[in-house]
């Protein structure tokens, strides 16, 4: 049976800051940045958004090419959990306006649960368990102002449907895996930040790259040449052209420019990074992939990694949301550092008490408003022209 990718849209908040700007605030050449790192921007969630406004924001543009009527099954991938006990998929099936006859729940390994999701759906279809699935991407990356993390933050949800007979590409059974304690970054529940050391964390990422690469090969007898193309988790493109490099030294083969384009103007988006990298190999590189091999490498800090592969689905290209995704990204807000710093500063934890959150003019079709007895709730863009006014009445901020 022929399982995978039949459709994908992304969604990433309006507002970015140039790593220009945040290099000349914190005092770094910003060639360290722009050169060292090969990061350009970097997406900025403002107050009103948050990982389920992303994620359903990402799955409301679906339903121009695709039915979700027969989800039968929706898995929220994320590491910025909005709650300890409920999945916040559940409030995105609410906004989508889902079947009742659905599973949802919510998944987490850090960057990898979102390819685990993917083999997770992959698994529920062909063993009949499910006949469509929904898999959604989403997170916020915080590492703290001023510090080494700051210029690799990001913000963006990747949603999926997966079917038989998919559109876009189909999985391959084999894949190496492999897992290892490690405390290379991590998020207390405490805390809103991750804590990170951050050279570990790029040498463990190279090693499980070569470990799993390594027991894929031995596995599968396929090598470099059965592929067409890479894709990688991006928490930094400049780890990603070492991790070409690792794999082979004649990377430019491999479309490494085409798979980090969108990554360098969003940053880190942890379980939505592997899949904005697929969204911008295919939608941004002129060659026609049909029929080829995908070397596949999903990596999550902790740590777990998965090396597997895909084959690209004839006529694909028309499947793409090429257009939209580039309207999304040449149409966003620049920030300075002030308005940066305070989007994020800013701290639910004073808005508990049932009063509205700051509007920001350019959030998505979906808007968290108000936290009411700790109920988080939200709302539709279409609602925004009267929630704009009533927080001007309020004497609350619209940027
Ligand atoms: P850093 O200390 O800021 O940077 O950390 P650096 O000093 O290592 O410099 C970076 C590069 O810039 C170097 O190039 C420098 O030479 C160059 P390289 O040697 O690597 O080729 N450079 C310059 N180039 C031009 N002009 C200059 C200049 N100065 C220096 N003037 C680090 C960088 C990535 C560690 C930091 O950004 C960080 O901690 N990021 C967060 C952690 C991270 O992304 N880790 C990646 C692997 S872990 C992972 O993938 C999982 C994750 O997604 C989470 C999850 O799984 O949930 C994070």
């Amino acid at each position: 049976m022929n399982v995978g990718i039949d459709g994908f849209s992304f969604y990433t908040p309006k507002y970015f800051l140039p790593l220009q700007t945040l290099a000349l605030a914190r005092q770094v050449d910003p060639q360290k940045y722009l050169r060292g790192l090969g990061q350009y921007r970097m997406a900025v969630l403002p107050p009103d958004e948050d990982v389920v406004t992303m994620g359903a924001n990402a799955a409301v543009n679906l339903l121009n090419k695709h039915s979700l009527d027969d989800v039968d099954l929706l898995l929220f991938a994320t590491e910025s959990a909005i709650d300890q006990s409920k999945a916040g998929g559940l409030f995105i099936h609410g906004l989508l306006k889902l079947s009742e006859r659905c599973r949802v729940v919510e998944l987490k390994q850090a960057c990898y649960s979102g390819v685990f999701g993917l083999q997770l759906a992959v698994s529920f279809i062909k063993s009949k368990m499910a006949k469509k699935v929904l898999l959604i991407t989403s997170d916020n990356a915080r590492y703290g102002l001023a510090t080494a993390g700051e210029s690799s933050q990001g913000a963006a949800a990747v949603a999926l449907l997966i079917t038989e007979n998919p559109r876009i590409t189909a999985l391959e059974e084999q894949a190496a895996f492999c897992s290892f304690d490690t405390m290379d970054f991590f998020k207390p529940n405490y805390m809103s930040e991750a804590i990170v050391d951050g050279h570990y964390s790029c040498t463990v990422y190279l090693n499980f790259l070569k470990k799993t690469w390594q027991i894929y090969q031995d596995e599968t007898g396929l090598g470099l040449n059965d592929f067409s193309a890479f894709c990688f988790h991006i928490p930094v493109p400049r780890l990603v052209e070492k991790a070409y490099q690792q794999l082979d030294k004649h990377s430019a083969l491999f479309h490494q420019e085409a798979l980090l384009y969108y990554s360098r103007h969003i940053g880190n988006s942890y379980t939505a990074s592997f899949f904005l990298g697929l969204a911008s190999l295919l939608e941004q590189s002129s060659c026609d992939f049909t029929g080829q091999r995908l070397g596949c490498y999903s990596y999550g800090s902790g740590s777990s990694s998965e090396f597997f592969s895909m084959i690209v689905q004839p006529n694909y290209k028309k499947h793409l949301n090429t257009d939209y995704h580039m309207h999304l990204l040449e149409n966003r807000i620049e920030l300075d550092i002030k308005r940066y710093e305070e989007f994020y500063d800013f701290n639910l934890l004073d808005h508990v008490n049932g009063c509205s959150i700051p509007c920001t003019v350019h959030s998505g079709y979906y808007r968290l408003v108000k936290i009411s007895n700790h109920q988080r709730i939200y709302a539709l863009h279409t609602q925004q022209k009267d929630l704009e006014r009533q927080v001007v009445d309020e004497k609350f901020y619209i940027f």
